[in-house]
């Protein structure tokens, strides 16, 4: 294939933060008197933290008691509370694979770009230590819309001036998934097929993906 560019989800794709967004909601949850489980977690992975809030509150069948102005400040009580978590992540904490690829891929003339809904991504990089393997890094401060939306993917795309076609991504979420497509680039799915559907090919992790057969190295 004639790949020149990867992008990388961050969330259960290079880092395995969903326990920590776990931990963080059901602290909420707690607070708000009713459980939530690790199955409607599920349904979080690679949603927005305002969507998050409400499919939360939606399990917990409030979904309508709240203002907008007090489902802000939830939202940023959970999110303290998950920044705490994050803060004490180190490099032990990267998945299988995932900078190995990362440093393959750049030493071997590939960009790499992050695309990654989340609004913590730099720190959760910093953290683990792989900021400085991206050519460019966009996150959910950077965009308007969420995916399945492609504009994460293709803003990173845009700063770096490969054609969309030229890129892949890696996502461990459907709607990720069905932005790269909507992006027309390669949709790789990492995880579980029947979790899947929208992904090209799916590999169980990254260290299962051959690098060689999609991209165009240049040494
Ligand atoms: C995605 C996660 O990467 O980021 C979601 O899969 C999360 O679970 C979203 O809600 C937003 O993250 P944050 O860090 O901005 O609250
Ligand atoms: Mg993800």
């Amino acid at each position: 294939m004639i790949l020149r560019c990867a992008i990388f989800d961050l969330d259960g794709v290079l880092v395995d933060t969903a326990k920590y967004h776990y931990l963080a909601w059901k602290e909420l949850a707690a607070k708000l008197g009713f459980d939530f489980s690790p199955q409607q977690n599920e349904r979080l992975k690679g949603v927005s933290r305002m969507d998050s809030l409400n499919i939360l509150l939606e399990v917990g069948r409030m979904r309508e008691r709240f203002t907008a102005e007090e489902k802000e400040k939830m939202a940023q009580e959970k999110n303290a509370r998950y920044v705490a978590y994050i803060s004490k992540m180190d490099s032990s904490e990267l998945l299988g694979g995932a900078e190995a690829l990362l440093r393959q891929l750049r030493k071997r003339g590939i960009k790499t770009a992050l695309g990654s809904a989340s609004k913590n991504s730099q720190l959760i990089l910093q953290k683990v230590g792989i900021a400085s393997l991206f050519d460019v890094i966009v996150d959910g401060n950077d965009v308007s819309h969420a995916k399945p939306d492609p504009e994460v993917f293709t803003l990173g795309a845009d700063r770096l001036q490969i054609p969309y076609q030229d890129c892949a991504v890696f996502e461990d979420s459907e709607a990720g998934l069905q932005a790269a497509k909507r992006a027309g680039m390669a949709a790789i799915g990492i995880g579980e097929r029947k979790n899947l559907p929208s992904a090209d090919v799916v590999y169980q992790d990254l260290t299962q993906f051959p690098a060689e057969r999609y991209f165009k190295f240049i040494q």
